[in-house]
């Protein structure tokens, strides 16, 4: 017979099953934040108004072949005209934090000098906005838009961007610190670095491997030295963070060759931010595996002191974990896996160097972006960076899935791939939470459908489905599921 679930008693951690749910449900400890993200040029539009100036991805977005279709995002989700609305979204789906980007060339139009106050303004009336819904609004400083004129002046491979943001940093701080209390600096380093100057698919589309590892040097050390005008400006109570995307990195066998290529990459796609950031140091194995492209003498005295800041939190965004392999030696040019799926590329952090690394894609389903689905990835980077950081809170600021998403005759639309997604995801996350580690918050990519870089508005990564056309928001189902895992803290069998 179909018995109802017994109540169980209470575990000690306070955590699932609760009392009186199916056995089944997972409970998320209490104040446990449920929220979205987005970021500044995928979804504000407005890309000329109130005296904003040209990012990189304005002047990649119109350069004819750099994303597919042409798409930029000159008017993108219209965010900037609408953002009322979307506030209003986020409180019917009853979201406790909403995660969005500044752009920085909107509220320091070329990168120096004064601040423009339209710009200014427009962070803090979204800020009120949401204070007043009783959603906690998180700030990220830099979410890839860098202002084109420190590009024209030699761009992050430059030591002198690192300095321009941390004051960009201060007079952010100095506007929003009465009302922001969660901040993060950069978002993703390693796709600023490796993607924008090594591998060319981001802007600004340099393609010089020495250019991307003296670019994630100065990112670290933007890194640091903006934390430091936070410090300066925000009040103690204020958190500051880093969102990075850990590569979860599977060597493809067992073999001492395979198991070699996997520690490259974790080097390269990871370590090469968490040893400065976390530890002050570069590990002498990335220093020699990238020995034959730079001697690192742009790494100047006191630079990994500086980026090596006491920080309030760690922000993993996590979507697919990598299986690399070793290539022969005789092997000339990419491996066969790679030669028609871009989402190798995606990982690989510079022309050629896949002629050390082979990137493959894993077996089993995939979402619309040809990333494999595997969850335990991320549980096993919270555990990595609970080891690494003792006592340091974590947070998942970005975590979901592209699928096709199209309203049916009704208008409704329908993400049942997306929800197992989310779900899978959670549950990853719950179990790392059951094992000890201090997870405080989940934000899924993203609210609503944006500009997904390169590829453009065809690649659907919200819970609110957008008509690009005439901007109308419909949520669809997956919204309303997760809005409901946000109103109850339970993920549900
Ligand atoms: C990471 C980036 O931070 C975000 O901008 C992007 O849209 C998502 N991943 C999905 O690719």
């Amino acid at each position: 017979p179909d018995a109802a679930p017994q109540p169980s008693p209470q575990p000690p951690d306070g955590l699932s099953p609760a009392a009186g749910a199916a056995v089944a449900d997972l409970r998320f400890p209490p104040g446990f934040m449920w929220g979205s993200s987005t970021s500044s040029y995928q979804i504000e539009g407005a890309a000329a108004e109130d005296g904003r100036t040209p990012s990189i991805w304005d002047t990649f977005s119109h350069t004819p072949g750099r994303t597919e279709g042409g798409d930029t995002g000159d008017v993108a989700c219209d965010h900037y005209h609408r953002f009322r609305d979307d506030v209003a979204l986020m409180s019917q789906l009853g979201l406790g934090g909403y995660r969005f980007s500044v752009s920085w060339s909107r509220v320091q139009p070329t990168g120096r000098g004064p601040a423009e106050q339209r710009g200014l303004d427009f962070y803090r009336s979204l800020t009120d906005e949401l204070l007043e819904a009783g959603i906690t609004p998180v700030l990220t400083l830099y979410h890839w838009d860098l202002p084109q004129e420190l590009e024209d002046a030699g761009g992050w491979p430059e030591r002198d961007t690192a300095l321009r943001f941390a004051d960009y940093a201060r007079l952010v701080a100095d506007a929003l610190g009465d009302r922001i209390k969660l901040w993060t600096t950069l978002n993703e380093p390693w796709c600023s670095a490796f993607l924008g100057y090594g591998s060319g698919v981001h802007a600004p589309g340099r393609t010089d491997p020495a250019d991307a590892l003296r670019a994630a040097h100065h990112l670290n050390l933007a890194h640091g030295l903006a934390t430091q005008s936070l410090r300066d400006v925000l009040p103690a109570s204020a958190e500051v963070m880093i969102s990075l995307n850990p590569a979860a990195v599977r060597p493809r066998s067992d073999s001492a060759e395979d198991r070699d290529a996997a520690r490259r990459i974790d080097a390269l796609a990871t370590r090469v931010f968490t040893g400065p950031m976390l530890h002050g140091r570069y590990d002498e194995d990335l220093l020699a595996d990238t020995a034959r492209i730079t001697d690192w003498s742009f790494v100047q005295d006191g630079d990994l002191a500086a980026a090596h800041q006491p920080l309030d939190g760690i922000c993993v965004n996590y979507y697919t974990p990598s299986v690399v392999s070793a290539v022969e030696p005789d092997e000339d040019g990419p491996a066969p896996e790679r030669r028609d799926g871009h989402g190798a590329s995606e990982h690989s952090p510079w022309p050629g160097a896949d002629r050390v690394v082979a990137f493959h894609q894993p077996p089993g389903e995939q979402t619309a972006m040809g990333w494999s689905i595997d969850s335990g990835g991320l549980t096993e980077l919270l555990h990595r960076f609970h080891r690494e950081a003792p006592g340091v809170p974590l947070y998942i600021t970005e975590n979901g899935a592209a699928y096709a998403d199209e309203p049916d005759s009704e208008g409704r639309v329908h993400d049942p791939d997306r929800i197992a997604y989310v779900h899978e995801h959670l549950a990853a996350v719950h179990r790392a939470v059951e094992e000890g580690v201090d997870v405080r918050g989940y934000f899924l990519w993203s609210l609503m459908d944006n500009f997904e870089w390169a590829y453009g508005y065809g690649k659907r990564f919200g819970i609110v489905h957008v008509d690009f056309a005439t901007q109308v928001r419909t949520p669809k189902s997956s919204a309303h599921w997760y809005a409901d895992v946000a109103r109850t803290g339970r993920l549900p069998a």
